[in-house]
């Protein structure tokens, strides 16, 4: 009986395994492999790279340098699962899809990029947070690896945006950066009341709905945003 695979009782442990679950399950897994495999992409060509330009300093270029190899290395292992799940290579990077619009943002300055490592790699870390015990294993061991990196580059935000808030011209550039950016960030976390996202739990790929995200999202980014940073978040409704 193969209806109880891929719930958390009963892990899919390995591609071999992947290969037999039921065709429900399959679909589901190389939804979330093909859009993080997308999106790691898009954020490393769009903001990580781009940036190594913008750093101010040998150190802070040095340090941008490893975050862009590190968030390509995250497309790289996400592509190379998604391909031995057969997911076609011409999915796996961005092209057929809009991107999000997280990516949209037209990224200026060395601030920005700062804001959205502290504010957008957050959201990664959650998004990565909930596959930790995901019941395809492939992919849980896939998180447990590219969490310690997401949270490198959560911190390399908040260490640079409180070093730049020490002065009232970086102070200035950090608020508005976080105006400018933040907006775009609670509809990461999809509609609510998403059926992908309940397919999703109800196999144990995922544990938690999309608003239990995004609100514990929104308090965590506040408590770094006004509670460590002392400056202003934006209000912003209810989205999606
Ligand atoms: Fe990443
Ligand atoms: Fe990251």
């Amino acid at each position: 009986m193969t209806a109880s695979v891929g719930t958390a009782a009963s892990p899919v442990k390995s591609v071999a395994e992947f290969a037999a679950a039921p065709a429900e399950y399959q679909e589901a897994v190389r939804k979330i492999v093909r859009s993080h495999s997308v999106n790691e992409l898009y954020g490393a060509q769009v903001f990580d790279e781009a940036a190594i330009a913008l750093a101010p300093t040998p150190h802070a270029k040095w340090l941008t340098c490893r975050i862009a190899m590190e968030e390509y290395g995250h497309h790289v292992r996400f592509r190379a699962l998604g391909e031995e799940i057969g997911i076609p290579a011409a999915q796996l990077v961005p092209g057929e899809k809009r991107p999000l619009s997280i990516f949209a943002f037209p990224l200026k300055s060395w601030e920005q990029f700062c804001v959205i490592k502290l504010l957008a790699d957050l959201a990664e870390i959650l998004q990565v947070e909930d596959l930790l015990e995901c019941s395809f294993h492939p992919l849980r061991n896939l998180a447990r690896m590219t969490m310690p990196e997401e949270r490198f580059h959560a911190q390399f935000g908040r260490d640079f945006c409180t070093e730049i808030c020490a002065t009232p011209e970086g102070r200035a550039a950090v608020q508005d950066a976080i105006f400018r950016y933040f907006p775009l960030l609670p509809s990461f976390f999809g509609a609510s009341h998403s059926k992908n996202n309940a397919t999703f739990r109800r196999l144990g790929i995922k544990q938690r709905s999309n608003e239990a995200m995004r609100a514990d999202y929104l308090a965590r980014a506040r408590a770094l945003v006004e509670g460590e940073l002392e400056l202003r978040l934006p209000e912003v409704g209810e989205a999606v």
